[in-house]
């Protein structure tokens, strides 16, 4: 075993990005101490898979998470009822369910682009952050989450905060305090959106309708806080991490000109061939690599800790029950020892040809096993949607492309990334426009 590295000075999550890669050349676990305890990191995919891929998952600071999100599906940690609730959602979020959202994605991120002009400033961050927000309404709460996004936004910061002081072993119970009314509001503007769907007649349109749907079906399983537990996981899990990927992704094509310029040619031929919104996604293949790119480089959730549940061979030796690992994507992605160059932006090694070339287990921004995130298929959706056209129908001039991340749980822009619009290309410049994507307003038949 290796000695032991002390990060205990470093203060936060975001120190442990600097510090933590140059573990991945040091053997298969690599031993570190942070936040007060001592941790393995481990660094061969196989062993990696093993923890992540356990159904079973503990998490640290779950008291503080449960209080959040309940029993939702993240922090869920009884098999038998997370099964059940598993299914239900990861039904609706399957791929052939979230296509017929594509339409209004492609509609929320005309909304965005179209309210830019030429010489404007803008905060990409706070862009993004708009349009996710968006995304997530249109797909899984319907038209009134709209008017709740500032409660999301706020329970979601106070929460990663107070989880990140925790972490690193510096509890803020003023922070916590602020976090419980949070969510008191939060459940509050819930039940509103909650109480309009029940009352909406007709088959499920948003995942929020399936976990109504279950509700009523009277299996203790789904009793309450069903709907509550799993809407504010949702909430929760997948808002931050779409939008920080757009956002990431916009500024890694504004670095890489050439990149960006297969793309455009790519929306510009699906466009002219009228792809249908739901088919869109299919027609511009290369903006999934420079999705999956963007996720090898920036893992939203770069570290998972988990305590083994009981004892486990790792790297040919025995470790105790409860001893606490580290799988961390944001270490093996950017480690030579997967990756050939991997600090080069190059969405062609997701490409057919290339994409084995990438050792097993070696990629894992979703998580890997039965516990992978149910929200993948929609967050690859929604993500390449928005990428295409941004890049398609701007032109930004980031003040830095060098992207300033931080890390509490979750990695997010530490600035603004500010940008100035130097072109929006025109609703008339885009050729098949009114076939390919108009009609796409709410209520019409992309539902
Ligand atoms: C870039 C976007 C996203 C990334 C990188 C991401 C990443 C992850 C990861 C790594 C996990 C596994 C965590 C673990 O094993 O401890 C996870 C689980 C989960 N994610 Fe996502 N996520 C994203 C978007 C979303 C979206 C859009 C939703 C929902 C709308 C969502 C909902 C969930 C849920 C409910 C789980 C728990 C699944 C379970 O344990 O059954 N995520 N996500």
């Amino acid at each position: 075993m290796t000695p032991m590295h002390l990060f205990d000075e470093a203060c936060s999550t975001t120190d442990l990005l600097e510090l933590m890669p140059p573990l991945a050349l040091q053997g298969d676990v690599v031993r570190y101490r942070y936040g007060g305890q001592d941790r393995l990191l481990l660094n061969d995919p196989e062993d990696t898979y093993r923890v992540v891929a356990d159904p079973r998952k503990q998490f640290a600071a779950l008291p503080l998470l449960q209080r959040v999100m309940g029993e939702g599906l993240l922090v869920a940690h009884d098999l038998e009822r997370w099964k059940p609730r598993r299914l239900v959602v990861q039904r609706e979020m399957s791929p052939g369910k979230v296509a017929k959202h594509a339409g209004l994605v492609m509609e929320n991120t005309r909304r965005v682009v179209d309210s830019w002009s030429p010489g404007q400033r803008i905060s990409l961050r706070d862009e993004v952050n708009r349009l996710a927000l968006d995304n997530l309404g249109d797909t899984v709460f319907g038209e009134e989450f709209a008017g709740h996004r500032e409660i999301v936004r706020e329970t979601l910061e106070l929460l990663l905060e107070a989880f990140d002081a925790l972490e690193s072993g510096q509890r803020n119970e003023l922070l916590e305090q602020r976090l419980e009314e949070s969510i008191t509001k939060l459940e509050a503007a819930l039940a509103g959106i909650v109480d309009g769907r029940r009352a909406s007649a007709g088959d499920p349109v948003y995942v929020l309708d399936v976990l109504i749907r279950a509700a009523k079906s009277g299996d203790p399983v789904f009793a309450d806080p069903f709907i509550r537990d799993e809407s504010i996981t949702m909430m929760i899990a997948g808002y931050d991490t779409t939008a920080f990927i757009i956002g990431a992704a916009t500024v890694l094509l504004a670095r890489h000109p050439e990149a960006r310029q297969r793309l455009r040619a790519e929306v510009e031929a699906a466009r002219t061939a009228e792809v249908a919104p739901e088919k869109f996604v299919k027609a511009v293949p290369f903006a999934r690599l420079v999705i999956a790119e963007t996720l090898r480089l920036y893992p939203p959730i770069p570290f998972m800790h988990r305590p083994l549940l009981e004892d486990q061979v790792i790297a040919g030796q025995t470790l105790p029950e409860g001893t606490l690992v580290t799988a961390s994507a944001w270490v093996a992605h950017h480690s030579p020892k997967l990756f050939k160059d991997p600090l080069v932006f190059d969405p062609d090694r997701f490409s057919p040809e290339r994409r084995t070339e990438i050792p097993r287990h070696a990629y894992f921004p979703f998580g890997m096993g039965q516990r992978t995130c149910v929200g993948n298929h929609f967050a690859m959706l929604s993500m390449a949607i928005a990428v295409a056209l941004i890049a398609a129908d701007t032109d930004l001039r980031f003040d830095s492309t060098d992207l300033a991340i931080e890390a509490p749980i979750t990695l997010r822009f530490a600035d603004e990334a500010l940008a100035t619009v130097t072109d929006v290309r025109g609703r008339d410049d885009r050729p098949g426009r009114d076939s390919a994507e108009a009609g796409c307003t709410r209520g019409d038949e992309v539902r």
